[in-house]
């Protein structure tokens, strides 16, 4: 096993309003672009050779990451002129692959975070001889996802891409985002069009007849759809509880990164990043929490799971909570910002503009 296709284009890869032109593989998580941590992962469970399938700001990939030799790996980048969708973008890149026809392929979703054991993914493909196998995982609402009910062996069913009704909920096993595909399945779907893997591939794939193997595995799996999620992830990643080798520094409570500026009376919890030449002054609480690059979180101000964007400044005493400021956005002292509130780049909020309350 040495390949792997990572799927990092679509419609929906910018991370709103966070930043406009970031796509969200490439915003910091637990210090680095999030990527890192997929390749870090597959590098770890010896893959060597990866193309990055991409449709999106494909040029933000290559300039950062170059040809993959910084991680050990083999890097190649490929663009769709236009979004071929997952299975399109698998197509795509076929040509790029060098394993032979019944030799297994690993294909990633490029925004889950997860402490999937990948070994044991081929594993499990190898010994059953499927045609392709899918990491599964449960979730308590299965509907934004591929459901995948199995039979008592693993072999997979049926797959319902984001059921529609009530009666379509047949399991709560969902398709994580990891396959192995044997390389000749690839080079089956079908070239130059958009293709969906999850309402063609697999569908079309189990009315021929062929194995589809799940491995239900329930290990931390984050789909990292939301911002809030992101932030989720990015806390879990340093506190350790979501495995990954390219976290810069030991896991724990903060991860202070290289030529941020944490007063001595600030308190980091949870799981914070600070990101280089960012700076947290006195009395200052951050929890679980992610500041990019040069934001300036003021004296008596209290973050929690929220997301401030780089060079943005959160005023003296304000008070996030699940809130995402836009990178540059200015907040200024005694405001209070909390469920859901997004901050647009480049904004600015005069002091003591904004209270919540719930009204109870
Ligand atoms: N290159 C390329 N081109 N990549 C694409 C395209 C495309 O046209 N469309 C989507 N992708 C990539 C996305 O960047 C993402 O990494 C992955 O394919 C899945 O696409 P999403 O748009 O994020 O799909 P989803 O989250 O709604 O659902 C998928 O993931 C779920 C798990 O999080 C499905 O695979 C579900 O079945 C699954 O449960
Ligand atoms: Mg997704």
């Amino acid at each position: 096993m040495t390949e792997a296709i990572l799927l990092v284009g679509g419609k929906g890869t910018r991370l709103r309003p966070l930043t406009m032109h970031t796509p969200k593989p490439m915003v910091p998580a637990a210090g680095v672009p999030f990527l890192t941590h997929q390749l870090a992962r597959a590098r770890a469970a010896g893959v060597e050779h990866i193309v990055l399938a991409t449709s999106y700001l494909a040029e933000v990939f290559e300039p950062y990451f170059g040809d993959g030799s910084s991680l050990g790996l083999h890097l190649e980048y490929v663009t769709e002129v236009e979004p071929l969708g997952t299975g399109g973008a698998i197509r795509n890149v076929a040509s790029r692959l060098h394993s032979a026809p019944d030799e297994p392929v690993l294909i990633f979703n490029g925004d889950i975070l997860t402490g999937l054991d990948i070994e044991a993914l081929v594993g499990t493909h190898r010994t059953t001889g499927a045609d392709v196998s899918l990491h599964l995982t449960r979730v308590a609402d299965p509907r934004a996802f591929g459901l995948v009910p199995t039979d008592a062996t693993g072999r997979v069913q049926a797959f319902l891409e984001k059921p529609q009704t009530p009666e379509e909920i047949v399991t709560d096993q969902i398709n994580a985002g990891a396959y192995v595909f044997n390389r000749s399945v690839i080079d089956e779907i079908p070239a130059g069009r958009p293709v969906s893997v999850e309402r063609e591939t697999f569908p079309g794939l189990l009315a021929a007849g062929a194995h589809l193997q799940g491995m239900v595995d329930s290990t931390y799996w984050l789909d990292l759809g939301t911002p809030q999620a992101f932030v989720r992830g990015s806390a879990d990643l340093v506190l350790g509880r979501a495995p990954s080798p390219a976290v810069p520094g030991r896991c724990g409570d903060r991860l202070v990164l290289d030529g941020a500026e944490v007063a001595p009376d600030a308190k980091l919890t949870g799981g914070t990043v600070v990101g280089t030449g960012a700076r947290v002054e006195p009395g200052a609480m951050v929890d679980g929490s992610t500041v990019l690059d040069g934001a300036v979180i003021e004296a008596g101000a209290v973050v929690r799971d929220s997301l401030v964007g780089a060079g943005a400044r959160i005023g003296a005493r304000t008070v996030l909570d699940g809130a995402v400021i836009g990178d540059r956005a200015q907040i200024g002292p005694d405001n209070e910002l909390r469920a859901g509130a997004r901050i647009w780049c480049d904004a600015r909020i005069p002091q003591g503009a904004i209270r919540f309350s719930s009204d109870q």
